[in-house]
């Protein structure tokens, strides 16, 4: 595996490959690597004969800067695992050569509407600061098919959005979320928990599948079931921001046009925000 900071440097590793007809699958990361993201670069290498993972702790999308400076970088620790899997490429470009202006003197890409609710509304600026990020990353990479997971539902729909929007040729995959045997998402916040957050985490999940049930069993009254949920995980020691069932397509409030439904849950416990999300 190459590590290639330089953008030129990586062009041209690229446009190599293309000239041989090769295609090129992409899976951007913040680094702290765990077995999710290690199924995504799988996932790459299930579909293309080249691989480039990136890692780039992007400051634009960190909307508490206390979040910014305690996120964990463990590049060494990274590539070790990198070095074992199918990649041919990681990406690390440095802060000054994305943002050579600064943070603030920036071209920026955002997705109206969806971009706004549940995380947006949470986290202002939080996907502004991503579709900016995986524009410029695309653009630097530019890769046949890129890979996201569904533990991030928001961001992967405010991707597909922004691929078809801007017209980038490229192919976007979803993959299921990977979690941890007691059902805890996995996640590079995770390393921040307590012995005893640890203990009580994986019960966000267990409350996303009790309300799953209780839709499947036709219960409908989605505000009550969210409000119920709420309730619980207070009780058990969370902060909830919010717990939403929502329309899959769309993430906005369930209509007669709904397909697919989707429960998605954002919680703090102690000094670690918790997402996640289950299909229903
Ligand atoms: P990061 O949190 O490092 O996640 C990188 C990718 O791994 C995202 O597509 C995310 O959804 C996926 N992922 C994280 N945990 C997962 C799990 N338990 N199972 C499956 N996939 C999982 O998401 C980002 O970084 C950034 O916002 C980024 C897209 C890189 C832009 O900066």
């Amino acid at each position: 595996m190459q590590v290639i900071s330089a953008i030129e440097a990586l062009r041209k590793t690229v446009r190599d490959w293309h000239k041989a007809d090769l295609s090129v699958g992409f899976v951007p990361t913040m680094g702290n690597l765990h077995a999710g993201h290690l199924a995504l670069l799988k996932e790459a290498a299930r579909h293309c004969q080249q691989v480039v993972a990136s890692i780039f702790v992007n400051p634009l999308q960190f909307d508490e800067e206390r979040d910014l400076l305690a996120y964990p970088r463990t590049l060494e620790a990274d590539i070790a695992q990198l070095e074992s899997m199918n990649v041919d490429v990681l990406f690390t470009p440095t802060e000054a050569s994305l943002y050579p202006h600064g943070r603030e003197a920036l071209t920026r890409v955002e997705v109206a509407g969806l971009g706004g609710i549940l995380e947006g509304a949470a986290r202002p600026g939080h996907f502004v600061g991503v579709t900016t990020v995986v524009t410029k990353l695309f653009n630097c990479v530019q890769p046949d098919l890129a890979v996201f997971g569904e533990k991030d539902f928001q961001q992967l729909l405010l991707i597909q959005r922004l691929v078809t929007d801007l017209n980038m040729p490229i192919t976007l995959v979803g993959l299921a979320t990977v979690r941890e045997p007691n059902g805890l998402a996995m996640s590079s916040r995770n390393r921040r928990l307590s012995v005893e957050e640890r203990e009580i985490a994986p019960l966000l999940y267990r409350e996303l599948q009790a309300i799953r049930n209780a839709v499947l069993h036709e219960n409908s009254d989605y505000t009550v079931l969210e409000q119920a949920a709420i309730e619980r995980l207070t009780c058990q020691g969370f902060v909830p921001e919010y717990v939403a069932i929502r329309d899959a397509n769309t993430l906005f409030a369930i209509n007669n046009n709904t397909k697919n439904r989707v429960i998605l849950a954002a919680a703090r416990l102690g000094d670690t925000r918790l997402i996640d999300n289950l299909r229903v």
